[in-house]
This record gives structure tokens, sequence and C-alpha cells, in this order.
């Protein structure tokens, strides 16, 4: 055997039995680094006269690929070796339970907003949007409310800097009222919508955030009268609360928008100190409690809407969504609904999944 012969042997022996990556690299240095010994007789082959360099250089070359090819071979089986390594500890065990994934809930007011949805599309009404962020005028002008009005202060509006296109300032809607001149413009008549939304009033305690929601409702046809509002009301209102027994008391009552203009009770008794809807608010016990405005749209409305009043009549609600959701679902402090704690969406909120069905529907019996 040669003396490069030799080397290769020994080496490709060693090489054969390095320990780990780190051995092997040691050894590759040791070889073919920049200071290698086979690297070392590389350089000699310079050096050498033309003839010998021919004799020599075969043997060299030679010696430097087995070693090399030994590296390669064992760098394979070692790393081979470590992912081998490497998933026998890293085993998945498919029996172990999954952890819980977090499922969202339907917050409260969402819920009440779809079924007020789903009980007046039964009634044949359609729903309306508009933009929170409104003219002067859609707010209040066209409502019957001209520039210092007295009404406009009931409504501490948050105004905008910017001037609306149709005169006064660009403002936060105080009500879902606007949708309804909106709407008419849009449509013209006969029409039958509500509009739910957000509305925004410069207010906040228990029971009034700056930002909260209504359902505004607008009925435009021939010949309406008070008697449509009240079954209206009665209608969504049983349906709504799942229950026939709900007593309603309209008490007159003035809304710039509407003449004459009703605010509707419903009345409601008090067992361990709760309330629950149902039965007169004047029987021993029971109480009145507000619960929306409405009224027959004031002819004024109609023609800043562009319609003729002796023509079209109709009539108007507007009803607070989170009060609505407070009642039926027990809750008591409105700011809990727009604090975004998920302890309490989780108490009071509603599976996406678990509900099929909304409400029991206009006319179900509770
Ligand atoms: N927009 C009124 C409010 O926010 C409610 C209302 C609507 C009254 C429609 C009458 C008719 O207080």
């Amino acid at each position: 055997m040669s003396e490069h012969e030799q080397m290769a042997h020994e080496a490709s022996a060693r090489i054969a039995g390095a320990a780990d990556l780190n051995a092997l690299e040691a050894m590759r240095v040791e070889y073919l680094g920049k200071q290698g010994s086979i690297s070392g007789l590389l350089k000699t082959l310079g050096k050498m006269s033309p003839d010998e360099r021919q004799e020599k250089a075969p043997a060299i070359q030679s010696l430097r690929q087995t070693v090399a090819d030994a590296l390669t071979a064992r760098k394979d089986e070692l790393e081979a070796a470590e992912l081998e390594a490497r998933l026998a500890t890293e085993t998945l065990d498919l029996t172990l339970p999954a952890p819980a994934a977090p499922k969202g809930s339907v917050h409260p007011v969402s819920q009440v907003m779809d079924e007020l949805a789903e009980i007046f599309a039964d009634l044949g009404f359609a729903v309306a949007t508009g933009p929170e962020i409104e003219d002067d005028w859609y707010n209040f002008t066209a409502l019957n409310m001209p520039e210092s009005h007295p009404a406009r202060a009931m409504h501490d509006t948050f105004y905008f800097p910017d001037t609306a296109p149709k005169g006064g300032k660009m403002l936060l809607r105080t009500h879902t009222s606007p949708v309804q001149v909106r709407t008419m413009m849009a449509e013209g008549a006969p029409l039958r919508i509500i509009a739910p939304g957000r509305v925004y009033r410069s207010d906040s305690d228990a029971t009034h955030t700056p930002m909260f929601h209504q359902i505004e409702g607008l009925v435009i046809d021939k010949g309406i009268h008070l008697g449509h509002l009240k079954w209206t009301l009665e209608t969504f209102l049983k349906a709504f609360f799942e229950t026939e027994d709900i007593v309603l008391r309209l008490r007159p009552s003035y809304f710039p928008f509407t003449e004459p203009s009703v605010e509707v009770d419903v009345g409601f008794a008090i067992e361990n100190g709760k309330r629950i809807l149902g039965g007169s608010g004047d029987e021993p016990g029971h109480g009145w409690m507000e619960l929306l405005g409405s009224g027959m749209v004031n002819r004024r409305v109609i023609e800043f809407a562009g319609l003729d009043p002796d023509e079209w009549q109709g009539f108007a609600f507007g009803v607070g969504v989170d009060r609505l959701a407070m009642l039926k679902y027990g809750m008591d402090d409105l700011r809990a609904f727009f604090d975004g704690d998920t302890r309490w969406l989780s108490h009071y909120g509603f599976s996406p999944f678990d509900q099929p069905t909304l409400s029991a529907g206009v006319g179900a019996k509770a």
C-alpha cells in the first residue's frame, strides 16, 4: 500500500468512527481545512516539476477525494441519526385531549337587533340604514327642529367642527330618526322600514352611555292612523318578550317630528324585587315602565322629505335596543354592555351555534 493509500485508509476509518457532528467537523478541518494536512499536500504540487507533479498528483487528488467522500457519508449518517433521535423523543400522543379553543359569543345587543329584524320582517318591514356621522339637516332641521329649536338642547349633541353640506355643523346622530327622512327621500312612498343602529349623546351614568342603540320604525302609506301604530307595537312586543301578557299605556307626549306624539309604557309586576313584564301597571303592586317614543309622522317631516302630506300619512317610533336587551335578559348596568369584558360576554352572550331560531316569531304562543 502506498503512503497515500495508507493515509486514506486511516482517515476513512477515523471519520467513519466520528461520534458526532462536532467531532466530524474537527476532522474536516484537520484534513481539508486551510491548514489541513491534505491541503498541505496539495500545496506542495505547485512547487514540483511538471514531471514530478504528473506522477504524484493523481494519488494526492485521490486521497483528497476519498477523505471528502468519507466526510460526506459520515455527515449524512450522523444527521439521519440525530433526526431519528429527535423524532423518538418528540412523538405526539394523539390520545391526549386537545386544549379548548376559545369560542366567540353573540353580544346581547346584536342578538336583540337580529330578533327585532326578524320580527319586523314577519310584519313586512325592510331594514334601512343611514350614516352615524350625520348632517345637521337630517338629524334636526328636516325633523321639524329648525336652528334654535329648544328640543335641540335636549339631545346633548356631539358636533364636529366641519360645516355640513346642508348648513350647520356635521354631528354624531343623536337618534335614528334621520333615517326616516333619508329613506323617504330615497325611496318615496309607500314605505315600511326599521332602522337599527348606533346613536350618540354626551351623557354617562348607570342607565346612559355616550353611545347606545336604537331601532327606528317608520310606516308611510294611505289612511294610516294611531290604531295601526298601537297594533304594530303590541304585536312586536308580544313576539319579542314571548308573552301574550303585554299591556301598553299610550300617553300624550311631544316630539317635534310627530303629531300627535305618544309615549308608550308597558305594565309590569314586581316579584322578588325584580320587574316582571305583564299585567296592567295600574294593578296594586304593579307599575308602568317607559319603553319608547312614537307618534304620527308630522306633516312638516313628510313635506321636508318631498312627499305630499295630504296623500301620505304614517307613524314612527324609536326604541332603545340596549334597554330592550336589559329588560328581556335581566342585565342591570348599561355600562357593562360596552366594557368589552369577555367574562360578562360569556355570561350574558349568546352562542352563535346553539340558537337555530332567534325568536319565537310573530303570533307564537309563549
Ligand atoms: N327619536 C326619538 C328619540 O330619540 C324617538 C322617536 C322616534 C319618537 C320616532 C317618535 C318617533 O327620543
